[in-house]
């Protein structure tokens, strides 16, 4: 074990580089890429949507992955650890983070939960009823009991990665299932652009018509951001905490970034084109990926059976390797700052978790408590995704910014003048004024708008 990044005895480092980045990109492409950006984008009016949340990907999203792997391993320790032994006064951003991660698995393990029903559903015959697939699953998210079994078979899951630690667990998942999701995406797409009409997805999705945008507009594509680089709440922060010194720093971060991102747009390209084609409407909402998927695999016949397994498959454990970071945030903390064994912290954790993730479940068959007529998935999801997130990655900024040395953010971005980063001065600039700024314009305006 290399103990230059590690500061107590019962964590973990990273064994090896690739293991990182793809545990990296494991924790960034999730449910966020599949399930959300198309829905997402297809309620924000589809290319001008796409066109802003790809410039925040790249001037935002980078530039806070690239502080918070700094940040992660200058310090050595999870996410509200790294604050309070630099400041005290900064402890609350480590704590908010924790909070958001909590919050995040209050409904994300919902989703995971509706991913391992479709392995069953589909192997038990739900492509035979192509006409009946969007009515099916309309049924099985509004009732009250069978998704709580999925979501309670998701969270085991969960558990037992996290239990094993870092480079035991997470770090196998993602490098076998990764690249396994990205080729049955790019079937998918293929089979979807063949189908009549198909070209007007693509113009949808690609063509910003620029009309369309306002502040909820760009508050969705900074939110969205965010939530699919896994942004803003420490998960990053915490993943770099386990990273050797001598890996590059803004190199990771351009390979992560750059597969999230590819696989958003892939999944757009799989699911628009085929929409289109089905006649279905793009605002169609958080079932797209339930719905349209097995009806493109309906359309292709039995080799299309065997697909919708494997895409069900890919699909959970892309969310279980994303679902397993935010189990680690909290674990980090109740293990480093509260002296829990990795046990008892990733039992207490997803215990509170799984009280959360009933309430969200319950809430979309419209049973449970409510709060402005919203329920508790849709509260727990704008809470991080429009919020917490967006303020958490401003917060991670201003401390490098403000708080810390820039020499030495130098000296930990460059591993101490062995890497060069000739954007030094640009990434220092937009973190320390630009991306602050620009996160409360966007939160404050996006917030305004949607109570009006
Ligand atoms: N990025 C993950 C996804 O896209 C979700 C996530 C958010 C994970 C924040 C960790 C932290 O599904």
């Amino acid at each position: 074990m290399d103990t230059t990044s590690s500061t107590t005895p019962n964590r973990g480092t990273w064994s090896s580089k690739v293991g990182f980045v793809m545990a990296a990109a494991g924790s960034a492409v999730g449910l966020g890429n599949i399930w959300k950006f198309p829905y997402t984008a297809g309620e924000n009016g589809g290319g001008a949507f796409v066109s802003i949340y790809l410039l925040f990907v790249i001037v935002i999203g980078f530039s806070v992955m690239l502080t918070e792997f700094a940040v992660g391993r200058k310090t050595g320790i999870s996410a509200v650890g790294a604050f309070k032994t630099t400041d005290r006064r900064w402890t609350f951003v480590g704590i908010l983070g924790v909070l958001s991660g909590l919050l995040i698995m209050g409904f994300y393990p919902v989703v995971g939960g509706w991913a391992i029903a479709y392995i069953y559903k589909v192997s038990t015959g739900l492509l035979s009823q192509p006409d009946a697939i969007g009515d099916s699953f309309s049924g099985f998210i509004a009732n009250p009991l069978q998704p709580l079994f999925w979501m309670g078979l998701y969270l085991f899951f969960n558990i037992l990665v996290v239990i094993r630690g870092v480079s035991g667990g997470i770090e196998k998942a993602g490098k076998i299932l990764m690249p396994l999701l990205f080729i049955i995406l790019m079937i998918v797409s293929i089979k979807g652009l063949t189908l009549p009409g198909a070209m007007a997805g693509l113009e949808f999705l690609f063509k910003p018509d620029f009309s369309k945008i306002d502040s909820s507009v760009v508050l969705a594509a900074l939110g969205q951001a965010f939530f699919s680089l896994s942004l803003g709440m420490g998960c990053m922060l915490t993943y770099g905490s386990y990273l050797r010194k001598q890996e590059n720093l803004v190199q990771t971060t351009a390979m992560v970034t750059a597969m999230d991102t590819s696989v958003a747009l892939l999944a757009g390209i799989a699911m628009f084109p085929a929409m289109f084609a089905f006649g279905i409407e793009p605002s169609a909402g958080p079932g797209l990926v339930f719905v349209v998927v097995p009806q493109l695999f309906a359309e292709m016949g039995g080799i299309g059976f065997v697909l919708a397994i494997l895409f069900f498959i890919g699909l959970s454990v892309a969310a279980l390797t994303s679902s397993v970071s935010l189990l680690e945030v909290v674990t980090a903390y109740l293990i480093d700052e509260k002296g829990f064994s990795r046990v008892t912290a990733v039992l207490t954790a997803s215990g509170v978790m799984a009280l959360l993730c009933i309430l969200a479940s319950l809430s979309i068959g419209g049973f449970g408590p409510t709060l402005f007529d919203t329920g508790a998935f849709d509260i727990f999801d704008l809470l991080t995704d429009k919020i917490f997130l967006a303020i958490g990655g401003m917060l991670v900024c201003l401390f490098a910014g403000w708080r810390l040395d820039r020499s030495e953010l130098k000296k930990e971005i460059t591993n101490d003048g062995k890497v060069s980063f000739p954007l030094f001065n640009v990434w220092y600039v937009l973190i320390k004024y630009i991306i602050p700024v620009a996160i409360a314009i966007v939160a404050i305006s996006g917030v305004k708008a949607g109570f009006d």
